[in-house]
């Protein structure tokens, strides 16, 4: 483990669940540059148990009162995706800086007031599009910019296993879960084609906008047999590139997620991990001039911890944000929302003209 830099970011965490759990937790105790400085949940068996696991110096039931704490630097927001929006807010208008769980929000709407937030506020806020911090997938995001010149087409995938549960269940921590847990007063599961967009859907789409950049519109076909959904989108990038995402959960084989990437003076091709193995991705980067392929080890898989030591980069050092942003939060909410209303329509839509939800 890294040793701790002097200068470090105090950070509260907003909820207990299983990603606190999982990831977030464990994150800030490791980060070189921040310490788990808070936890809060409402439900009182799960925080206390939390307490005595990860031993944060202060431990809130009320979100409020974490947000009172003039020691409090930041706060993660790890609750469920309707609470994001307003959670944020509350934390930039108290001066505290953001990292919030993916989706960014669950509308166009409140994530524009969301962006209003952070500018007024002049505080950080990053999106947890973890996948940004896989060495693999950073590897190849250089590529890309200094070598690979004109990108000729991309292809994202993202295809859930049927296995998914017996291959996490062996190797994360056991999950605690609490009967007094603060929940959307709407079941995120009622609708079905809304939650995996949401919950899987936003990952997809952050790969694809972190390669090939702004996505102009989308024209989505979805298949549901057998109890598993797939949706295929033809997408149009702004750089002109040409593009296919595909999410499909869930596939009867082993996870299978990654990306293949067409350029002018190579290619890349890409096996991305269920993120739970901590592995970074398998990234083979192909150059044309002298016919060899790079394939970076990556030995450092833990993308949880490496987007809390950037995003406290950013805050403790001016460094540049090579998270997601709020406005990739917005165009990643804009897109699921497109592919959505495309499979329903089976028109292509444009980003430009979406509003509403998911
Ligand atoms: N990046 C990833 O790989 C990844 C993986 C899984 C989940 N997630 C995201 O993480 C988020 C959280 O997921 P989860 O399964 O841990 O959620 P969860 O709903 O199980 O847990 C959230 C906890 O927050 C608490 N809470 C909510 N609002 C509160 C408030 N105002 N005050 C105090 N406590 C409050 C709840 O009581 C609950 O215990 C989701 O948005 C999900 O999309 C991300």
């Amino acid at each position: 483990m890294s040793k701790k830099e002097e200068k470090r970011l105090r950070v509260g965490i907003l909820g207990c669940g299983p990603i606190a759990q999982a990831a977030h937790f464990e994150s800030c105790t490791k980060a070189r540059n921040a310490d788990l400085y808070a936890i809060c949940d409402v439900a009182d068996d799960l925080r206390e148990r939390m307490e005595w696991t990860h031993a944060p110096e202060k431990s809130y039931a009320d979100y409020d009162a974490m947000l009172a704490d003039d020691q409090l630097d930041a706060v993660i927001i790890a609750t469920s995706d309707p609470f994001h929006v307003p959670a944020s807010i509350k934390a930039l208008n108290a001066g505290k800086h953001v990292l919030c769980e993916k989706p960014l929000g669950v509308t166009v709407e409140e994530v524009l007031e969301l962006k209003d937030a952070v500018q007024r506020s002049g505080k950080t806020l990053q999106v947890g599009h973890m996948k940004r911090f896989d060495e693999g997938l950073q590897a190849a995001k250089r590529f890309i910019q200094n070598d690979m010149g004109q990108m000729l087409a991309l292809k994202v995938w993202y295809c859930d296993s049927t296995h998914r549960y017996t291959m996490t269940d062996a190797v994360q921590p056991l999950m605690v879960s609490s009967a007094a847990k603060r929940k959307p007063a709407q079941d995120p599961k009622a609708d079905m084609r809304r939650y995996l967009m949401l919950a899987h859907g936003c990952h997809l789409v952050d790969t694809a906008r972190y390669f090939a950049g702004d996505i102009v519109s989308v024209n989505a076909r979805l298949s549901e047999r057998f109890g598993a959904r797939c949706w295929f989108v033809e997408t149009e990038f702004s750089n002109g590139t040409l593009g296919h995402m595909d999410l499909t959960v869930a596939v009867r084989m082993d996870w299978h997620e990654g990306f293949q990437i067409y350029g002018e003076n190579g290619s890349i091709l890409g096996k991305t991990y269920n993120p739970w193995y901590y592995k970074s991705s398998d990234v083979d980067i192909f150059h044309e001039k002298d016919g060899t392929t790079h394939r970076p080890l990556g030995a450092d898989g833990h993308f949880y911890r490496r987007q809390v030591e950037a995003f406290a980069d950013v805050i403790l050092h001016g460094k540049p944000m090579t998270g997601a942003n709020v406005d990739d939060g917005l165009e990643s909410v804009k897109a699921m929302a497109a592919i959505a209303r495309s499979a329903e329509t089976g028109k292509p839509v444009a980003l430009a003209d979406i509003t509403g939800g998911i």
